[in-house]
């Protein structure tokens, strides 16, 4: 310790020989101190650094000291990282490296074995992570707002350091347009929409909060949830890479990490469904697949409306919740109007529908196209889907012969069945067969007991019946088999 220091700029009181520095603890706060010390040539051990969050700064500190020293652009980058970590000895470190920096070890930062240089280094990127974190599952709920139209969206992250400032400018620019709250224990930041034009407009900060100030949950929820149960792959979860990635402190406050359980129960069946069906096609033509549908639906899917069935089909489109996206040309979504009052559910599509990607184009769609007419139902007026949206099938020779579903591969659907039917919201559900009515229902359904009549669904009605592919196996194409079925769907839409 070279002696006591002198009381500098009128803030610091004498501690023992240290003089102790007030300032804010942020890397401004920090900045303007330091510079006003090494002006004064005051050495990094002379110097007792004390954060103080209301300290106000002497006239004699200006931000731009009398000799401002010029230090490599990296130092800054550093500097204004590390300052964000929550070590306490960071504000000593940096002032340590400053001081070197400035004192004839100008290159000091090429030094990686420095234990300075080592340890800025290390904060710096300690820091970086968190924010990467935070950009990657900070989690925004729609709250009302009185005197808004739109909702405000709020988040709650647990940060490790002390990032908000920090990372607030990332949230500004990707959602310039948008009213959002971050809410964290130490701060929070808030922004109104202004959008990024208005470059005089800045976020705000305002104190920490408590987890039970910020919402817990949302219509968007369940979006997450099924987005993130659509793109698990299970075939490419390798857990300890995915626990550094997605460490379990922030699993909490992230709605589709609340699958990941479940998810990973189902995994390892999963995997091996998907080599047993891919062996089984390798040898099989398909289709022609959609080109790069990867390319293409993502791109394409986010510049659709959210919410929307085109959104949804897009996002659909990548599914991967299961075994079955392999062999299968493509998803085959639901089509029709988006506020049909009639939502008819099959179970999958058959060969014909899955080389088309449209519901109910093959044989069986046929007979069903005959069924409505009869019962004086246009078909444009109608919502089809399955709930099944892949084909399932077993290879015979060229043919693929269709497979039923089994209960995984239906669960792993239905959030799919479950936005269209949040999105069309028909009044009235026909379920042709036992997967659509007990993928609607939650429970057993006996067809041939429980057909041509409601069972309540909500404020919905569920009507199931038999699908078309019986009739076509029991030659009941017409005849009382195809005269009941016209019945069955006349009485749904009365
Ligand atoms: N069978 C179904 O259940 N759905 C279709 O799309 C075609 C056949």
């Amino acid at each position: 310790m070279s002696g006591h220091q002198p009381s500098l700029f009128g803030d610091a009181d004498t501690a023992a020989d240290q003089a102790v520095v007030h300032f804010v603890p942020d890397f401004a706060g920090w900045q303007r101190a330091a510079r006003a010390h090494l002006t004064a040539d005051v050495a990094p051990q002379a110097i007792w650094w004390q954060p103080d969050p209301d300290h106000v700064a002497p006239a004699g500190q200006s931000a731009r000291a009398a000799r401002s020293a010029t230090v490599p652009k990296r130092f800054i980058e550093l500097a204004r990282a590390a300052a964000c970590h929550s070590a306490e000895d960071r504000w000593a470190l940096l002032y340590r490296l400053l001081w070197r920096l400035t004192h004839g070890e100008r290159h000091l930062l090429a030094l990686a074995g420095d234990a300075d240089v080592a340890r800025i280094t290390r904060y710096a990127k300690n820091v970086r992570r968190d924010v990467h974190k935070m950009k990657a599952f900070v989690r925004f709920r729609a709250v009302d707002e009185p005197g808004f139209t739109e909702p405000r969206y709020v988040a709650w992250f647990e940060p490790t350091h002390h990032i908000v400032e920090y990372a607030a400018g990332f949230f500004v620019r990707r959602f310039s347009n948008m009213r959002w709250s971050i809410l964290t224990p130490e701060r929070s930041v808030h922004w109104n929409g202004q959008g990024h034009a208005d470059s005089a407009a800045k976020p705000w900060f305002g104190p920490g909060a408590a987890k039970h100030d910020a919402p817990d949950g949302d219509d968007l929820e369940a979006a997450w949830q099924t987005y993130y149960a659509s793109i698990f792959n299970p075939a490419r979860v390798k857990w300890n890479a995915m626990r550094s990635e997605m460490p379990v402190k922030y699993w909490k406050n992230m709605p589709e990490a609340q699958l990941i359980p479940g998810l990973v129960q189902a995994a390892d069946r999963r995997v091996a469904d998907m080599e047993a069906v891919q062996k089984d096609v390798d040898a099989l033509h398909c289709g022609p697949r959609p080109a790069t549908p990867e390319a293409t639906t993502r791109a394409e899917t986010r510049a659709r409306p959210a919410f929307s069935l085109e959104r949804l089909a897009g996002e659909a489109a990548l599914c991967r919740a299961c075994g079955l996206c392999g062999p299968a040309t493509q998803t085959v979504f639901g089509e029709g109007p988006a506020n049909a009052r009639i939502m008819i559910v099959g179970e999958q599509p058959g060969d014909a529908e899955d080389l088309a990607g449209r519901p109910f184009v093959g044989p069986a769609g046929q007979l069903l196209d005959r069924a409505l007419a009869a019962a004086g139902i246009k078909r444009g007026e109608v919502y089809l889907t399955n709930a099944v949206k892949h084909f399932k099938f077993t290879p015979a020779g060229k043919k693929r012969l269709h497979a039923k579903p089994d209960y995984h591969e239906v669960a792993a659907c239905r959030p799919w069945l479950e936005h269209e039917l949040a999105l069309v919201d028909p009044e009235r559900v026909i379920a042709l067969g036992a997967t659509a009515a007990e993928s609607l229902l939650q429970r057993r359904v006996a067809v041939t007991r429980e057909r041509g009549r409601p069972i309540a669904l909500g404020e919905r009605e569920v009507w199931p019946t038999v699908h078309p592919s019986y009739l076509l196996r029991s030659n009941a194409e017409t005849g009382p088999g195809f005269e009941r079925f016209v019945a069955d769907l006349r009485a749904a839409m009365a």
